[in-house]
């Protein structure tokens, strides 16, 4: 965005003359404590100590690995999916965090989030300026908010990510065209990603549809390989990146989870560590599915 190009508030006023922050931004709220999961079920090697164990894990899955993720990423889709009709006025984040964890361990699975690398919730509650890693709190959605909630589920020694973004009532047309081109942003890099092709083609489609709508991609968080480890190779960014000329492989498994903002895409982390928002204070809207690469293309492994 450039200082005379209209602000992204839909004010209709230059960006330099109105842009300032939001009247109402997202503060701190209060986290309750860390919710525990029964002994029963499989938790991933750092649910006791915060830190995932050094190693890397292949880029390209054995088709015993897919086919457990298969099984983890739709169960992740599932939670996803029951978590977004809970979204409503008045709903705080916390009672969200409740819900997913509840029907994670429901469903005999362990949210990946609880305690990685410290992270203190079993979800991420991202609201308007709130790009991602938002942790859930006392705070009440509010009419006209966003937010994006990502769900990720380990099943049978493997993870499934996903996560979409949701309107809190009456939402203001400048958002929920956010939101839209966002969720066009997801497939256009979904449809991007095929075997024989440079995994750069992913960010270069989605940093286009971007751009086309006057929107920005952010750069600091990426899509990432998944399996056995949470975030593994590759690393997928959602903006063009000329050097990144990996080559596209049956068997890999990554996420693609582009997030894009009405304004500047750099951010500013709060001091609990993980809540990432923007500079500016424009919001961001965030969509994401585990996919695996095929033969012939590709399938989308977090569908309910
Ligand atoms: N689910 C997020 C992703 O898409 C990662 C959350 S890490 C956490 O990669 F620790 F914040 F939960
Ligand atoms: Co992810
Ligand atoms: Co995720």
């Amino acid at each position: 965005m450039k200082s005379n190009d209209p602000c992204w508030c839909g004010s209709g006023q230059k960006y330099k003359r109105c842009h300032k922050p939001l009247e109402r931004p997202v503060r701190p709220g209060t986290i309750s404590p860390m919710r525990s999961v029964p002994p029963l079920i499989g938790r991933p090697p750092y649910a006791d100590t915060g830190e995932p164990p050094p190693g890397r894990e292949p880029a390209v899955k054995s088709a015993e690995v897919v086919e457990r993720m298969r099984v983890a990423c739709r169960v992740a889709a599932e939670i996803l999916r029951d978590a977004g009709t809970l979204v409503a006025p008045g709903v705080t984040t916390d009672e969200i965090d409740i819900a997913v964890h509840e029907a994670t361990i429901a469903r005999g699975a362990y949210p990946s989030p609880l305690n990685y690398h410290g992270y203190p919730k079993s979800v991420c509650t991202s609201v308007n300026e709130v790009i991602c890693h938002g942790i859930p709190d006392d705070r009440p959605l509010e009419d006209g908010d966003i937010v994006n909630i990502d769900v990720t589920a380990y099943l049978d020694g493997v993870h499934g990510d996903t996560n979409a973004t949701f309107l809190v009532g009456e939402v203001d047309k400048g958002s929920r065209r956010l939101v839209q081109i966002t969720r066009e942003c997801l497939d256009r890099g979904i449809a991007a990603a095929k075997p024989g092709r440079p995994l750069n083609e992913i960010g270069r489609a989605i940093e286009h549809h971007a751009h086309a709508h006057d929107l920005s991609v952010i750069r600091t968080f990426v899509g990432h390989g998944i399996g056995e480890q949470f975030h593994g190779e590759p690393s997928v960014p959602h903006y063009y990146e000329p050097r990144l000329t990996t080559v596209l492989e049956p068997g890999m498994v990554f996420t693609i989870e582009p997030m894009i903002a009405m304004g500047d895409h750099r951010e500013r982390i709060w001091s609990d560590g993980w809540t990432a928002v923007t500079v500016d204070g424009s919001r961001t809207a965030q969509f994401e599915h585990t996919i695996l690469i095929t033969d012939t293309g590709n399938e989308v492994l977090t569908r309910a």
